[in-house]
């Protein structure tokens, strides 16, 4: 029964979980809020929030599952990739933990963990299963065989999905991170009201680049003619954009699955709250007879519950880490 403390500060999250015997017992997330002024996240200030925010927040997750820190038999957490500045707090702090406590230090992957965060709860995906893991940093299809043995088969080529819905969102003028607004307005919008076009990219990879320069022409020559065009229009905007997004990610997300001839098919990443991507998927699977699986809201965007869960797997093989490891900001898979 092992018990599990773990740590993620790779981006602009700080998060505690405590896991027993891969059962999550708290998740408790600070998400700092000085980064809206600014229309995106600055590293430097994330890495000194993340100084800010790490003891209370382990303290925490520690009281929500009355558990002392004496009681944990390792500590993990995400070693990469991410910020560095960010990166460094969370390391710093487990491993000083791990050290004082005398107990092993599991280092997790942060994009692994996102495809991991399928095995919380019931009912759980069967190996192999597919995942699209669509986040503000990140776009792939992965085939997860294991807790162990996970492959990449398609990733974007340049922006990911959540930038994608970020840079769109900040074109129409709407505050950072505008993924959960442009999803909120989408739904008093009408998604055939303006047609973007699709990206023509071969095999299972994305790209997101193409759809943002043609969202900036539109635009533009829109508010030639008529300057209060997005104002006018910002509901179905919002849901066009959203559609085209989607509908690129459920392509490939297909294909995969004609692919590899695999049903079992989840979602993951900041994006997979996404209520169009959601209702997509669902609809998707059911016409193609997949069994569909997504995680609660609170583990698709970071947090830690995914890093303990994946920590708890690693520590069922004995997988431990030096405690002189370094985390990275680019990680091979
Ligand atoms: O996984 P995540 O929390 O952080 C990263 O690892 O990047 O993902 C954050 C991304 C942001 O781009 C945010 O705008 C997007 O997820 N996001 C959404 C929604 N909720 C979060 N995008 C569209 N619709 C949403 N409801
Ligand atoms: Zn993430």
């Amino acid at each position: 029964m092992p018990v599990i403390l773990a740590i993620e500060s790779s981006c602009d999250d700080t998060s505690a979980a405590v896991c027993r015997d891969g059962e999550i017992l708290s998740n408790l997330i600070a998400s700092q809020k000085i980064h809206e002024q600014y229309g995106g996240v600055v590293p430097e200030l994330a890495s000194r929030a993340h100084i800010q925010n790490i003891v209370p927040v382990v303290d925490q997750a520690l009281t929500k599952a009355d558990l002392p820190l004496s009681a944990m038999d390792a500590i993990a957490f995400t070693q990469a990739p991410g910020l560095i500045g960010s990166l460094l707090v969370g390391a710093q702090f487990a491993k000083s933990l791990a050290m004082s406590l005398q107990k092993p230090l599991i280092k997790v992957h942060h994009m692994q963990a996102h495809v991991l965060a399928n095995l919380i709860g019931d009912p759980k995906p069967l190996f192999p299963f597919l995942c699209l893991t669509v986040s503000g940093g990140h776009t792939q299809i992965v085939i997860c065989e294991s807790p162990y043995k996970m492959e990449v088969i398609g990733e974007t080529i340049d922006d990911a999905a959540g930038e994608a819905f970020d840079k769109s969102a900040k074109l129409l003028g709407l505050p950072y991170p505008g993924g959960p607004l442009l999803d909120k307005l989408s739904k008093e919008g009408d998604a055939k009201r303006f047609s973007f076009p699709e990206p023509n990219i071969p095999g299972l990879n994305f790209s997101f680049s193409g759809l943002k320069t043609s969202i900036l022409y539109f635009l533009q020559a829109e508010k030639n003619k008529n300057e209060n065009f997005i104002t006018e229009n910002l509901t179905h905007l919002c849901a066009s954009i959203q559609q085209r997004i989607v509908s690129i990610l459920m392509k490939k997300l297909r294909k995969a699955a004609e692919q590899t001839g695999i049903k079992q098919v989840c979602i993951a990443g900041g994006v997979s709250a996404n209520s169009h991507l959601r209702n997509s998927f669902e609809q998707l699977g059911k016409n193609l007879g997949w069994n569909t699986y997504i995680p609660k809201f609170e583990y698709c965007t970071d947090n830690a519950a995914m890093i303990a869960i994946s920590g708890y797997y690693k520590y069922l093989k004995q997988d431990f880490a030096e405690l002189t490891v370094s985390p990275t900001a680019r990680a091979e898979w």
